[in-house]
């Protein structure tokens, strides 16, 4: 039996091409970067192709109404935001205040704080403190990566049909097929985004697939 290589076309040359030729990056994300590692915050936003994929995937779908979990300093929550076309509102949410604060100087900076209001808290609680705003059209999920399968359970919930879950860092950093990890706090990180992933995958109420992004871009649409 021939297997087929799902991601062989991947390397740093075919990715520098993606980036040379997309130009997912403007000055205002690059700002974004550059301040946050002043600020000693750290660079963990999502990749700058990942970036543009936010913004089409939320522009393709229309959503209006979306969940960030995992502000940061607000690199993805501006591609997000860019993607909302006429009226819509980013609930974002993030547990420490200092990043929470970058962000919204962040969004300030790029033109789309009116479209975004920030949460500050764990985000298992402040999701269900918005549930009462729901269904929602859309949630991107990029923080802890041991509550993903929490953030799951609250999506499947409170999504509209129709609706989209977004997952970043869905390879676990290239160990999400590994067993026996000898890292016993990774092991629960990847563990965590296999659920994650698994359930998704397995799931009648969900179409799902994972993106061969860098990162592994989790996308499922709630279809029941
Ligand atoms: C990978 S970063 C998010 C990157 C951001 N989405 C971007 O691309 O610009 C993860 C963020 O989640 C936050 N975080 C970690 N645990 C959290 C929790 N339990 N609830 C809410 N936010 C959390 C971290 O402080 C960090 O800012």
């Amino acid at each position: 039996m021939i297997m087929e290589k799902a991601f062989s076309q991947t390397s740093e040359k075919i990715s520098n091409y993606a980036i040379d030729t997309f130009k997912p990056e403007d000055s205002i994300l690059k700002e974004v970067k550059d301040r946050s590692a002043k600020l000693n915050i750290p660079l963990i936003q999502v990749n700058n192709m990942d970036g543009l994929h936010l913004e089409l995937l939320i522009r393709i779908s229309k959503a209006k109404k979306i969940v960030e979990v995992g502000t940061l300093a607000g690199y993805s929550g501006i591609c997000i935001a860019r993607g909302i076309q006429n009226d819509g509102i980013l609930h974002t949410i993030e547990l420490e205040q200092k990043h929470a604060d970058a962000a919204k100087e962040s969004f300030q900076k790029a033109g789309v704080s009116h479209l975004i209001k920030q949460h500050v808290g764990p985000g298992i609680e402040m999701l269900k403190s918005i549930e009462k705003e729901g269904p929602f059209d859309a949630i991107f999920i990029d923080a802890d990566k041991v509550s993903y399968p929490k953030y799951l359970t609250w999506a499947e919930d409170n999504l509209k049909v129709g609706g989209l879950i977004i997952g970043d860092n869905t390879f676990a950093w290239g160990n999400i097929y590994k067993e026996n990890i000898e890292d016993p706090e990774l092991n629960t990180k990847v563990i965590a985004l296999r659920e994650f992933n698994s359930r998704l995958a397995n799931s009648s109420k969900f179409r799902s697939t994972i993106l061969p992004t860098g990162e592994g871009l989790t996308v499922a649409i709630k279809v029941s």
